[in-house]
């Protein structure tokens, strides 16, 4: 083997975030890798979550299914993990958001070239101290324990062998993987070369991995050798921050601690004179401020689902730890201002997304802080049962429904005198996950089907679409009923994959061709062939698998099918599709230079786009962008489509879904002067084959973005009939015109009201019938009389209508109270009411404080004057004793006061 590597340091080391970056690219760039920038946290994979390593967005191509950009590259890749967010703010190193270095090799150099640059870089350009340096291997990786004793000189003590849980490595519970090496860092070398526990952390910090990537593991565990054996490898810009930086943890890197100030200044407190739980919190959000900010950022929006989940409950987190911490206003806005101009230099993209980012933080925090605000309600309901102890389920119930931290729960519970059941809670906790976890793995099987199977194995199809509707292609593979076979006959349901096709594979948004597949006489116009009818193509990776049902004869892989799109559908497509273009461009002329794409759907009868746009649109501006699209169209212009350097078509100004992963070579649809988008959809020749365009519904769909659905092309005419139809169905069934039907509505609308007031009028009289005759059940109380009672079916008014003559006929000393269901099926609404006599209230009784507390023990409150009040709850279970005790405690204070 070659000679010990050593480079001398050609300059000082890097210290700062960005000079570490910057070094370690360039470092490899020198030795032949191309400088990839980020890719989006949201990866174009659909097995992922979110992008968790440097590695993800090259997995097709670790896994041979796509082309690498180049033999060898190198990347700074924002990541997000979010298994170990417990661990954020308690140990040194964990994160959700960070950023991993990395290095890659896609079948080009291997084990011993990527551990001998590991080496330099970290001992030459970084400058750490080779004996200050520890390296682990897997068990059984002879070769590269050689390397690093023989081929760098590392002292075999420092060589420490271990297991497949920690030296192997996989981006998941499938895919590319394979042994690993890493490089950890000793922070107390004094303390001898014996028994060294890499797992002990007050010593060392892992920063490097190296992966050598050999293997494909599938759904069962097998292991498949890849092609060509790769290297991946992924080191923590924060982790070597922190050792170059010299400071204790990561979080007092230059890379987060601004953010740490940031949030002490809030809070009025200094980070260095806080005890552990103080610092803490202000870690997470350090932390997590990074990570909502970059989430947002690549188009994530708050949710209970997926990746939206994951921003929701690092957002919560944040909120709570401020609330921790003593902040009592919203101060998110605040923290991402912080986390945009800290991380702006290296991600110029939030400075453009900035107002959404800013407004998607305010919005969800004062979401999250009246759920706070319910919560609270719900845990006062809790309480009022006076348990013992608040169970596990309950303070669960509260943390999972209600976003409700368990220790806020512990908090209050304590301050009254309680225990919350926190294994209760773990268990319950645990529980969840376990059901997370099998919902996981069942997605994970159903993805690894048949047809996924055999596209891994099949050559990219050609996609002939643009230029062609009608060809000739060869059948390559089969799915019969959801198993691979070699023939079909009819009746059956297939998924057909060819070597080259005319038809448009559902993508970008835009639904996938229909038409059939002909062959035998059918392909040359005589019947007694075979016909398959396709009705849906959808995209596994780069192979088109079209979808439908044999109608007629028989089909065999191999053979020669006349492939034919139908040509209306499509036409209805396209139109639809370069409407859509149309309509992104007329957006940023009335609404705002800045409006994005959140989604899109191209139809064959609508198309829909969603977009980043804080607040609803008026009529106005929708009818000035409907002008705008139609003007376009008017003025017939011709589409040119080409393909270029994304580089290039960046420049020229073309609009990219933000995001969103591109090749390098990226086709262009350009409506010269009006519209320029990356786009691989396909669209008309000339604006002017759209006709018309007419915008149907303006929506809200969720926290700051907008919905526009619209019809255009060929789609309108049947979109206009049908509403002319229901016009015309309305103008019957009213006996009216078309253009008198509003007013007719209209008419009937107050007819309706009129007659819902008198049917309350009407039941109000019958609960005052039904309570007179309550009057007898008054009970005498010394000098006064008291009647309480339940009464369902009544609304407020009517019950205090009753309870007041209720009480007049009882007399100056009567007290009146009664309780009720309104509408006796739901028990989630309680109204109570009092009527306190002259004397009754002169003897010191007033009915708003006593039917306020009484409402109280139904989960709710209210009050009014002291002679009649209403007031409300919202536990029906509860109205029976409440009720009870209404009377028990009536009837003490009549007698006391009497
Ligand atoms: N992909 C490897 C990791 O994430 C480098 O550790």
């Amino acid at each position: 083997m070659a000679a010990v590597v050593t480079t001398p340091s050609p300059g000082p080391s890097p210290r700062s975030g960005a000079e570490i970056r910057s070094a370690f690219l360039g470092f490899y760039e020198q030795r032949g890798h191309r400088p990839m920038a980020s890719a989006s946290l949201v990866p174009d994979d659909p097995t992922v979550l979110l992008t968790i390593a440097g590695m993800l967005p090259f997995k097709p191509v670790f896994l041979g299914q796509a082309e690498p950009p180049a033999p060898r590259a190198t990347s700074s890749q924002k990541c997000i993990r979010t298994n170990d967010i417990e661990n954020v703010g308690r140990t040194a190193r964990h994160h959700t958001y960070f950023e991993m270095l990395g290095n890659f090799s896609f079948g080009d150099y291997f084990k011993e070239q990527a551990i001998r640059w590991a080496w330099e870089l970290t001992t030459g350009i970084f400058g750490l101290d080779p004996d200050r340096l520890v390296v682990s291997v897997f068990r059984e990786d002879d070769e590269a324990a050689a390397i690093w004793r023989d081929g760098v000189g590392v002292n075999p003590q420092r060589i420490i062998r271990l297991d497949e849980a920690d030296n192997f490595w996989a981006s998941g519970p499938t895919g590319p993987c394979g042994p690993c090496s890493e490089l950890y860092y000793d922070f107390h070398p004094e303390r001898g070369d014996d028994g060294i526990d890499l797992e002990d952390d007050s010593r060392f910090i892992e920063f490097y991995n190296l992966v050598f990537m050999q293997y494909n593991r599938d759904g069962d565990g097998t292991l498949t050798p890849l092609t060509r054996r790769s290297i991946d490898t992924g080191m923590g810009l924060e982790r070597m921050a922190q050792i170059l930086q010299g400071v204790p943890n990561n979080y007092e890197t230059d890379l987060i601690y601004p953010l740490i100030e940031t949030a002490a200044a809030l809070a009025g407190v200094d980070y260095h004179a806080l005890d552990g739980r103080g610092q803490t919190s202000l870690k997470v959000i350090g932390d997590h401020s990074r990570a909502i900010t970059q989430l947002i950022g690549d188009g994530v929006s708050a949710s209970n689902l997926g990746r939206g989940y994951v921003l929701r409950r690092l957002l919560r987190r944040v909120v709570r730890h401020g609330r921790l911490l003593g902040i009592d206003r919203p101060f998110l806005a605040a923290m991402g201002e912080a986390a945009i101009a800290l991380m702006a230099p290296t991600y110029p993209q939030l400075l453009e997304r900035r107002e959404l980012i800013l407004a998607e933080l305010v919005r969800e925090e004062a979401r999250f802080l009246e759920t706070l605000e319910r919560g609270e309600k719900l845990l006062a309901e809790v309480l009022a049962t006076r348990p013992a102890c608040i169970s596990g389920e309950a303070a669960f119930e509260l943390y999972d429904t209600y976003g409700f931290p368990l220790e806020l729960t512990e908090e209050i519970a304590e301050e009254h005198g309680l225990r919350v059941d926190a294994e209760g809670f773990e268990a319950a906790m645990e529980r969840q996950r376990q059901r997370a976890k099998a919902a996981a793995v069942s997605i994970d099987l159903t993805l690894q089907g048949a047809i996924d199977r055999l596209a891994a194995e099949l050559e990219p199809t050609r996609f002939r679409g643009y230029e062609a509707l009608d060809q000739t292609a060869c059948v390559l593979a089969l799915v019969v009923n959801g198993e691979p076979a070699t023939a079909a006959s009819a009746g059956d349901t297939v998924q057909i994959v060819l070597d080259s096709t005319p038809f448009y594979g559902e993508s970008g948004g835009q639904v996938g061709d229909r038409g059939v597949l002909l062959a035998g006489g059918e392909a040359d116009g005589v019947a007694g062939g075979v016909i398959v009818r396709i009705d849906a193509v959808s995209r596994n990776r780069s192979v088109f698998v079209h979808g439908g049902r044999i109608e007629r004869g028989s089909l065999r892989v191999g053979e020669v099918v006349q492939a034919r799109v139908d040509r209306t559908c499509r036409r209805r497509a396209q139109a639809h599709h370069t409407a859509t273009h149309l309509l992104q461009a007329a957006l940023k002329q009335v609404v705002d230079e800045g409006v994005s794409q959140a989604g899109s759907l191209v139809d064959f009868d609508r198309l829909r786009f969603d977009f980043h746009c804080p607040r609803a649109l008026s009529t106005d501006e929708l009818e000035r962008i409907e002008d705008l699209v139609n003007g376009w169209i008017a003025e017939a212009h011709p589409l040119e489509v080409r393909e270029m350097e994304l580089e290039r078509a960046r420049a020229a100004g073309a609009v990219a879904m933000f995001g969103e992963k591109y090749a390098d070579v990226v086709r262009v649809v350009d409506v010269p002067n009006v519209s320029m988008e990356l786009c691989g959809g396909t669209h008309v020749a000339n604006t002017a084959e759209i006709g018309l365009f007419r915008i149907v519904t303006e929506t809200g769909v969720a926290a700051g973005i907008r919905r526009i659905e619209a019809v255009a092309g060929p789609a309108l005419l049947p979109y206009l009939r049908e509403r002319d139809r229901v016009v015309r169905e309305l103008a019957d069934r009213f006996k009216a015109q078309p253009g008198e039907i509003v007013d007719r509505v209209a008419a009937l609308a107050d007819e309706l009201k009129a007659s819902a007031k008198a049917l309350t009028a009407a039941r109000g009289a019958l609960a005052a019938a039904k309570a007179s005759a309550l009057a007898e059940r008054a009970e005498a109380v010394g000098s006064h009389r008291l009647l309480v009672q339940r009464l369902d079916g009544v609304e407020g008014a009517g019950l205090q209508e009753a309870a007041q003559q209720l009480q007049q006929q009882l007399g100056d000393g009567a007290a009146v109270v009664l309780g009720g269901l309104p509408d006796p099926e739901d028990l989630g609404k309680v109204v109570l009411v009092a009527a306190f006599g002259p004397a009754v209230v002169a003897a010191g009784a007033k009915a708003g404080a006593f039917i306020g507390g009484i409402a109280r023990l139904c989960g709710g409150g209210g009050g009014g004057r002291p002679q009649l009040a209403q007031a409300g709850g919202r536990n029906g279970r509860a109205l029976d004793d409440a009720l009870v005790e209404a009377r028990r405690l009536l009837e003490q204070e009549l007698r006391t006061g009497s």
